[in-house]
């Protein structure tokens, strides 16, 4: 952890530098080895809810691909990678009845990884929820966190000889408002009361999930939740009321999720502002706090940008409104704010308010439309700043104390972007969506130099 003479960034030994993907985006394969439909299978066919009517029966064709995409990885000099284990491949109805078939996939998977020396970081939720729990409500149904539990525990008892760290949820916050308030995301409900309590069932999953996982009693395996974390800052930091307005917004994406995971229960402003908008949050039952606090290992932190926000209503029911941001401030081509010191103040604040608990950057990427050139590469320039400038960020915050244990690109390969279909551009590596062509963007290769000798050239 040291800056050299040149201004060379060292990052810690034993730093993980990986990638990031999810399977309903890259895996394709839908109806492969038995595996039950999930709701963005459904979702995707609902007239407009895709951009262009792309689905993920396709994607990247990871199913049949591990082997290169594996390979991918080891020209990339990564030593980690985080991808989604699908639910419905593994218990087709949602519970009960193991595929053996979709466990087999998993296991090839993950022992190819080892190969590569590529240590596993797997998420047993990203999204993909088996449609026959859906048929029962989904995570409106409180039933559904136990299923998850039952699910988990197959994973543990399958993986858990090689996977030693676990996300368990992925984006809870997202999940519930894009899922169930706005409508844009599978299950595409809209309902303010139904989004807080899918978003209340994932935390409770999440705490029966570490349950079993304490329950097999492996020391050494750990388990967190990937939040969407999104700093919120005071559009006119002058103004106490806008001040007070990031406050209430921070409580509503951050802290809801962190603070009852670490033993604080649900932070009493956002309550409030919960209650008042859908009355008694009555899906709450006792002992549901202890079993969240249950706790995380790590916190994943997906990071991508920030909110601006002042007071006055405006952001769904509450008393703040999201502004628009600085015109000054440069943005990806999906017009999200660059802003690597916003990461650099997030890592530190967590490390105040949630001390000894290590972190890991389980997502932070960004989209930029660049395709392979006459000459065969993708020049993609504007992604090695981005990683640059947030690679630089992380060091500054482990040098300030903060205990960043790891740092997952999204993502490892341009895949399926959710209701944007393949528009929008992650990867380090380009898809040729068509013919599934591969091709190592410059980014790639620029990631490869800093994974293989864990230090960011000055
Ligand atoms: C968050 C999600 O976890 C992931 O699935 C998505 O593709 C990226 N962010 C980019 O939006």
């Amino acid at each position: 952890m040291t800056t050299d003479d040149e201004g060379a960034l060292r990052f810690p030994d034993g730093f993980r530098w990986g990638t990031s993907t999810s399977a309903y985006q890259v895996e394709g394969a839908v109806r492969a080895d038995g595996r039950g439909e999930s709701i963005w299978d459904r979702f995707c066919r609902a007239e407009g809810a895709i951009e262009n009517g792309d689905t993920g029966d396709v994607a990247c064709d990871q199913y049949h691909r591990g082997a290169e995409d594996i390979a991918l990885m080891a020209s990339l000099h990564t030593n980690a990678h985080r991808f989604s284990l699908s639910w419905p491949r593994i218990l087709p109805e949602g519970r009960g009845r193991v595929e053996k078939r979709g466990l087999d996939h998993y296991d090839r998977f993950i022992d190819g990884l080892l190969e590569q020396g590529v240590t596993p970081l797997a998420t047993l939720y990203h999204w993909d929820l088996p449609s026959a729990l859906q048929e029962n409500g989904g995570w409106r149904d409180r039933d559904t966190a136990e299923r998850f539990a039952e699910y988990a525990a197959v994973c543990f008892d399958a993986f858990g000889d090689r996977v030693r760290d676990w996300v368990t949820i992925n984006e809870p916050w997202i999940v519930g408002l894009l899922g169930h308030q706005l409508g844009l995301h599978a299950p595409g409900e809209k309902d303010l009361k139904a989004s807080v309590t899918v978003m209340h069932h994932l935390m409770l999953a999440h705490g029966l999930a570490v349950g079993e996982l304490r329950a097999r009693g492996r020391e050494d395996a750990r388990a967190g939740i990937a939040y969407s974390l999104f700093p919120s800052i005071p559009d006119d930091a002058a103004d106490p009321a806008d001040v007070a307005a990031a406050v209430g917004s921070d409580g509503y994406v951050n802290r809801w999720f962190l603070d009852p995971v670490h033993g604080r229960g649900y932070p009493r402003d956002m309550r409030e502002h919960w209650e008042k908008a859908v009355g008694p949050l009555d899906f709450v039952r006792d002992g549901d706090l202890a079993t969240i606090a249950a706790g995380s290992d790590f916190i994943g932190v997906n990071f991508y940008s920030r909110r601006i926000i002042g007071a006055g209503g405006g952001d769904g029911p509450w008393p703040w409104s999201v502004r628009k941001g600085r015109p000054d401030v440069e943005r990806t081509d999906l017009g999200w704010e660059i802003v690597p010191g916003d990461l650099t103040a997030l890592l530190v604040r967590l490390h105040e308010d949630y001390p000894g608990v290590p972190l890991m950057i389980t997502e932070n990427g960004a989209v930029y439309g660049d395709g392979p050139g006459d000459d065969g590469a993708v020049h993609d320039g504007r992604r090695i700043a981005f990683l640059d400038a947030h690679l630089r960020a992380v060091h500054r915050a482990i040098a300030a104390g903060a205990p960043v244990e790891g740092y997952y690109h999204w993502s490892l390969i341009d895949n399926f972007e959710w209701a944007m279909g393949y528009r929008p551009r992650f990867g380090l590596v380009h898809v040729d969506h068509a013919t599934q062509r591969r091709t190592v963007k410059d980014s790639g290769r620029w990631y490869a130099g800093v994974a293989r000798s864990g230090v960011l050239p000055p």
